[in-house]
């Protein structure tokens, strides 16, 4: 819901928008169905409708968009596809959103350097379906079919981290306007530079808060000989968890490892018409030259046998693999289906791979107390996992039970030396477990900030603490 605002705010924001309208025509809208549209992600946060939506379809768009807003102190909230899970493009404050829709296009393919140049609103799926017959593809993988653009402010990652790392480490250079309008662009394109500040990095994760990602390029990889894809289950939590330690300390390249725990497995089986048994798994791929597969198969059946882990349920055929993975991606949407009108307040912790099991058996312990659902699902080869909790938004109770627990799980992680998100961002969701990840580097996060974005309009209130 929206509060009332200040008069001078409101004032402003009207200016702002007879501005945007002037230059944009129909291009910007007031309408409150596309405001409803852009006031929420698919979190479970609540939602709060922008004052107005606008459509750019090129970065000078961008930066007359910015440039206006700045002039009415008006905020600026980039949209991508608006699958965020931390709310991090709720405009909870109001303002302008920034729907880079129209920004949709692949504006280069190198098959030769492997690697592309797209603008922001390219979503991962359409970017691999344009690269396709290059023998090429693009492996990061978040649930959703994100933006390319959105994966970069959010440093998302996926299933395929654990073989070919994050966005940060496949981003190689962005296009990105800032508060005052300036564009720049953070690199060139060869793999390698040590000139200057690397603020490519710096970008990737901010949540749009110093600047509006407007191009990306990334890094692409050949279409492996040979990909196989195996189910594996377990009678116990603690004999898949420490099967995938093994398999990371062993160093063997899995190219996907995740972890479901049964919680998970019922949901996935029910939403997505898959007949797994009802226990821990694991989904492993495996990616390489024909032997090479199978060398890394045999090494990994062998150490899952060795904690209690059935034969390997094989999917190799391209359509079997593909359905595997559109059920682990459709995760959030199995676990919704769980629970009529509940929403899925999805939580994401990272630890360093030797603590996994003791973080996800102290995990199952608090659940097991709890009168809360959470199916356990994550990349555990990277060491990351997510709890769904399934909550009634508007049950104080529950809602109350959610955050006990989410912090319990932060602070598990944190204390293991991981990360109170390894993927999903800060947004709103994370912000007061910012200070007690980071310190005093919190201070040089806010000096940046506040360089960068003086009158912090960009993306506002995300990330920092109050
Ligand atoms: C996933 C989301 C929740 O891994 O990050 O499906
Ligand atoms: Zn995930």
């Amino acid at each position: 819901m929206n509060l009332p605002m200040e008069k001078s705010i409101l004032d402003n924001r009207q200016q702002a928008i007879a501005a945007l309208r002037e230059r944009f025509g129909a291009r910007l809208s007031t309408v409150s169905g596309v405001r409803d549209h852009h006031a929420k992600d698919e979190s479970w946060h609540h939602p709060h409708r922008p004052d107005a939506v606008v459509f750019p379809e090129s970065t000078e768009d961008v930066v007359e968009i910015v440039r206006i807003c700045a002039a009415h102190q008006t905020p600026v909230v980039a949209y991508g596809t608006g699958t965020s899970l931390e709310g991090n493009v709720i405009p909870h404050l109001g303002g302008v959103v920034v729907d880079l829709e129209r920004m949709n296009q692949v504006l280069r393919v190198s098959a030769d350097d492997l690697d592309v140049t797209v603008q922001a609103r390219v979503t991962r799926m359409q970017l691999n379906a344009h690269i396709k017959d290059s023998g090429l593809f693009f492996p990061i993988d978040p649930g959703a079919d994100a933006s390319i653009g959105g994966m970069a402010a959010t440093r998302a990652s996926g299933t395929n981290a654990v073989r070919y790392g994050t966005m940060r480490d496949n981003v190689l250079s962005l296009t990105v306007v800032l508060s005052d309008g300036r564009v720049v662009r953070t690199a060139r394109r060869s793999r390698k530079s040590a000139a200057g500040y690397d603020l490519t990095r710096l970008f990737v994760g901010s949540e749009g808060t110093l600047g509006i990602i407007t191009e990306v390029t990334l890094r692409l990889y050949g279409i492996p000989e040979a990909m196989a894809a195996a189910v594996c289950s377990f009678d116990s939590l603690e004999g898949a968890v420490n099967t995938v330690i093994q398999t990371i300390q062993l160093g063997i390249p899995v190219a996907r490892i995740e972890l479901l725990d049964e919680v998970q497995m019922n949901s996935l089986n029910r939403y997505s018409g898959m007949d797994h048994p009802v226990k821990n798994t694991l989904f492993i791929e495996f990616h390489g030259s024909n032997i090479g597969v199978k060398e890394q198969a045999e090494t990994v059946q062998s150490l899952a046998s060795d904690h209690g882990g059935a034969e390997f349920k094989w999917a190799t055929q391209t359509e079997q693999r593909n359905a595997l993975w559109k059920a682990r991606h459709d995760v959030t949407y199995a676990n919704k289906a769980l629970r009529p009108g509940c929403e899925i307040w999805a939580t994401d912790v990272c630890v360093p791979i030797s603590r996994l099991a003791e973080c996800i058996l102290q995990t199952k312990e608090d659940l097991r107390q709890s009168f809360l659902t959470a199916p356990l699902v994550g990349h555990a080869g990277d060491g990351n996992f997510h709890l769904g909790f399934l909550i009634m938004r508007d049950d104080p109770a529950e809602l109350a039970e959610a955050e006990r627990l989410n912090e319990r799980l932060v602070m598990r992680a944190l204390a293991m030396d991981g990360t109170c998100t390894g993927e999903h961002g800060i947004g709103l969701g994370k912000r007061k477990y910012l200070l007690a990840e980071h310190g005093e580097a919190v201070s040089v996060m806010r000096q940046i900030k506040q360089v960068l974005d003086p009158h912090n309009l960009m993306n506002p209130g995300k990330i920092f603490p109050d």
